[in-house]
């Protein structure tokens, strides 16, 4: 039997949950406050299909089954029938919180309650339910319907049931499912960070520009795209926000201080591509600042910044948040890196990655730089 699946929030997140839900023949319930939201919802959805029926993927009488399996509404007592509810509104806690315990009231006894959070603690946000077992973080990446990877989290509160149909449920859906601990950032949004914290500092020190940076990460490194121009596309705002998020989470560990830079670039709107300026310039008629190709340098700023994805990698399957494969698999498939951090550690050679570490290390004296217990206990 097909479960019925609600979402709610029919913004970029859950318009993209609720295509892939409907894609796996699931009947769908969208729900949004704003009437707006649901109408671009469909409009996106019928866009998305349009195109898939072009490539040849789906038939038109596919794409109308689609369509017909989701219902767009904008009360939550619509999801009364529902098995499973992925939240994906505002990221605030205090939201969440009421949204929660509201639906709790309406749907049945073994309905399960996810959030599609990116930061937010999964044990916060099933606090106030009085089934707390029952809630879960199932976290897609944008674009829901494109990306493979969903990382599912459960929260000391989450049982083994509720994890076990929920991981089920979104393997079938053909997603790559990892499962992570309820910390902050969980996989990608936590072992991701050096790549733009370590190429802000870079650009800090004044040892390249942006331009430089990016190439030497595009083409030494084989990433689709450079840090810069990376967040220019997620925006500063959002990027600038997730990595405050993880800071304070961490209790202010220095490895995921926040940049000035960053904060400046957002403080003057310069957000990215959706204010037309982020870190570069992207108004008609401007044309974009070339690298500096030097090749010694390059190598330099390519191999900093991978180091220390490496050490986050090995930090995150230490401190037990996944393991090795799932940390893997969640950068290759959940931001496109061109390879795992861990089996790209082994391929350089481990005693090389601790030996680039510590000399930063030693250089800096820095805590941001301190070497992986695990990473030091495997070079022996
Ligand atoms: P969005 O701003 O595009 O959409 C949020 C939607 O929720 C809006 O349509 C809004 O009208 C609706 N909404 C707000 N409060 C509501 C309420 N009380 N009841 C019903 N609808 C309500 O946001 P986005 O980007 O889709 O993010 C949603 C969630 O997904 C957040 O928790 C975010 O952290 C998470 N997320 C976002 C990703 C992204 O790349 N944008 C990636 C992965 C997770």
């Amino acid at each position: 039997m097909k479960e019925i699946i609600g979402v709610l929030g029919a913004g970029t997140m859950g318009a993209g949950i609720a295509q892939v839900a409907a894609q796996s023949g699931h009947e769908v319930i969208l729900v949004d406050l704003n009437a707006t939201q649901l109408e671009k919802a469909k409009s996106n959805l019928d866009k998305a299909l349009t195109k898939l029926v072009e490539k040849g993927k789906i038939d038109a009488t596919e794409k109308e089954a689609i369509e017909g399996k989701i219902r767009y509404a904008s009360e939550i007592s619509e999801f009364s029938f529902c098995n499973l509810i992925i939240e994906a509104i505002v990221e605030d806690l205090g939201v969440k919180h009421k949204v929660f315990a509201s639906l709790e009231e309406i749907v049945s006894e073994d309905c399960i309650l996810a959030s599609n959070t990116s930061s937010l603690s999964i044990a916060s946000i099933g606090s106030v339910l009085k089934n707390a077992n029952r809630v879960i973080g199932i976290h897609f990446f944008n674009p829901a319907p494109l990306m493979p990877l969903v990382e599912i989290i459960p929260a000391v509160q989450t049982s083994e049931e509720t994890l076990s149909k929920a991981v089920d449920l979104i393997k079938s859906w053909k997603k790559t499912v990892v499962v992570c601990k309820d910390t902050p950032g969980f996989i990608v949004n936590r072992v991701a960070r050096p790549f733009y914290g370590e190429a802000l500092r870079i650009y800090e020190e004044g040892i390249a520009d942006f331009a430089t940076i990016d190439w030497a990460m595009t083409h030494f490194g084989g990433f689709k795209m450079g840090p810069f121009t990376l967040m220019d596309y997620i925006g500063n705002d959002v990027n600038y926000a997730v990595t405050e998020s993880v800071f304070q989470a961490f209790y202010y560990d220095p490895r995921f201080k926040p940049s000035f830079t960053q904060k400046r670039h957002r403080e003057a709107g310069y957000f990215g591509r959706k204010t037309g300026r982020g870190y570069y310039n992207y108004a008609e008629g401007t044309t974009l600042p070339l690298p500096t190709e030097n090749e010694e340098l390059g190598k330099q700023i390519f191999n900093r910044i991978l180091v220390m994805l490496i050490n986050e990698a090995f930090d995150a399957v230490f401190m037990q948040v996944a393991s090795r494969e799932d940390v893997d698999l969640a950068m290759t498939k959940g931001v496109n890196y061109p390879k795992g951090l861990l089996a790209w550690a082994d391929e350089i050679g481990l005693k090389n990655v601790l030996a680039q570490l510590q000399a930063l290390f030693d250089e800096y004296g820095e805590d941001r730089y301190r070497p992986n217990p695990l990473l030091k206990r495997m070079v022996g």
